[in-house]
């Protein structure tokens, strides 16, 4: 027996590993229940009880000194991998610049993944629409003055008196989400729809012609304003930080009744009042209400069954407060200076 363990001595001492295969190797042959080591010990329990103290000091050397072997094979192998990490000479010589989000892409995603975690889906529809989803079936009235070519993009009108639903115009809001939505799905129904918008106005600080919104659906059976509410305060609450409050004001669109737009306490004072909410403690941030009976039907949902709520959001203001942006048209130019400070950002 003595013999066994000094040639496993020698055996230890001399291995070398240069692969994790190998260490594994080693811990199996050495270290393992089944391993050498462990075969001697179960041998010792017969030998003769003169021998005993000096074989027993050898052996528990022996499994000392394997696995002290080990420890420091598996050391130098982690040290070997990261110097020859450090020496591949195919990588790259700078580390790679990894591309920033747009600081709307950022709020989009964050404003999608808020409304995900209760239950909407996403969903998207056409930038290029016809007069029938952007307003007919969402009750505007033909002579409405969003109609207007001084807020719509035309592409081309049928008739230059009146509007016609199959004019075919640039999206003037992401509301005709909902109606491509209702008219493909059955209740229940609950999808948020973010997208590019357009409207005909005077690119300045303030405004632009191109710019985003989030539109938000819901249609089940007795959905009701209490649940646009909470829904609505969940949001804000997540978005803006927990000590948020909101506020609902009357308002008119033709697509819902009751109509209301939504304040959130001003996220730089709190509600104290600053030059940012004009000394008024709240910012306006979204219109929203209970789906009109009159859409409903337009797009084939019983109104006697179901009733919704809707709501939309421009997704360029709370990006602007987030991010303390003054300028609007700072989005659309893509200056690299200004996109590169959300390099960190994902
Ligand atoms: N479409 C409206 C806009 O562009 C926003 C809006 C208001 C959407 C109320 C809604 C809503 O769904 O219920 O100003």
């Amino acid at each position: 027996m003595l013999d066994k363990i000094n040639k496993l001595i020698a055996e230890i001492s001399g291995f070398s590993v240069l692969s994790p295969d190998d260490l594994e190797l080693f811990r199996l042959k050495f270290l393992s229940k089944k391993g050498y080591i462990s075969e001697l010990f179960d041998d010792f329990r017969n030998v003769a009880s003169d021998e005993k103290k000096e074989l027993g000091q050898k052996l528990n050397q022996l499994k000392q000194q394997a696995q002290e072997r080990y420890n420091y094979l598996k050391d130098s192998l982690i040290q070997t991998q990261k110097t020859s990490r450090i020496n591949d000479i195919t990588r790259p010589a700078y580390p790679w610049n990894l591309g920033s989000r747009h600081p709307i892409s950022i709020m989009r995603n964050d404003i999608i993944s808020i409304f995900e975690r209760i239950g909407f889906t996403v969903s998207e529809g056409p930038e290029i629409e016809d007069d029938d989803h952007v307003f007919t079936k969402l009750n505007f009235a033909p002579e409405h003055p969003a109609r207007d070519m001084q807020d719509t993009f035309y592409i081309s009108r049928l008739s230059t008196e009146d509007s016609d639903p199959r004019d075919i115009l640039l999206r003037t809001h992401t509301s005709s989400v909902q109606v491509r939505v209702m008219q493909a799905q059955k209740p229940p129904i609950r999808t948020i729809s973010p997208g590019r918008v357009f409207r005909n106005e005077a690119i300045s600080a303030r405004a632009h012609c191109i710019f985003h919104q989030v539109e938000g659906l819901y249609i089940d059976e007795n959905v009701s304003f209490a649940d646009l509410r909470q829904t609505l305060l969940f949001f804000a609450r997540e978005m803006f930080g927990k000590k948020t409050e909101i506020r609902l004001r009357p308002s008119y669109f033709p697509f819902t009744e009751p109509s209301a737009e939504m304040d959130v306490s001003c996220t730089i004072c709190g509600g104290k009042g600053c030059n940012v909410c004009k000394y008024t403690g709240w910012l306006e941030v979204l219109g929203c209400g209970m789906v009109h009976p009159a859409v409903l039907e337009a797009c084939n949902i019983d109104s006697n069954k179901y009733t919704g709520f809707a709501f939309g959001m421009g997704i360029e203001r709370p990006a602007m407060l987030k991010y303390q942006v003054n300028d609007l048209r700072l989005y659309f130019e893509n200056d690299i200076r200004f996109l590169e400070q959300f390099r960190t950002a994902f």
